[in-house]
């Protein structure tokens, strides 16, 4: 193995772990997501994919969920067991992940 290729891998590996490390923050919050939205939120059968979603749209529609103003099954009765600080932490998460 040549040097470089030595460096280049070392480099990889680094990013790869560093990858890695930043999708951490909040896999106890959005574990209990996945049971309906899938493992990483890719969705299931008829309920929506939420990895990628809109930082922005997650929140709003988040308190939608929470007033009970926007049509829901569920999600109306989930959405006020979680604090604003929670919610942040779930929109950063979920517009992370792909
Ligand atoms: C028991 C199953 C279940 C669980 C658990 C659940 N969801 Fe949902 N989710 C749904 C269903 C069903 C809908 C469609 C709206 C409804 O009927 O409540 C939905 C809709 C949504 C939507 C809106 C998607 C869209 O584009 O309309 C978001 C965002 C969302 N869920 C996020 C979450 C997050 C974040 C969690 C974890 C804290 C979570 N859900 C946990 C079943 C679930």
């Amino acid at each position: 193995m040549t040097r470089f290729s030595l460096i280049a891998l070392a480099l990889s590996a680094s990013l790869l772990s560093s990858t890695a490390f930043a999708q951490q923050p909040t896999p106890l919050l959005a574990q209990a997501c996945a049971g309906c939205h899938g493992q990483s939120g890719e969705g299931e059968g008829a309920i929506a994919r939420i990895a990628g979603y809109d930082r922005e749209a997650f929140v709003k529609i988040w308190q939608e969920f929470r007033e009970n103003s926007r049509p829901a099954t569920i999600m109306n009765r989930i959405a006020p067991g979680y604090t604003d600080e929670e919610v942040q932490i779930l929109a950063d998460y979920f517009a992370s992940i792909q």
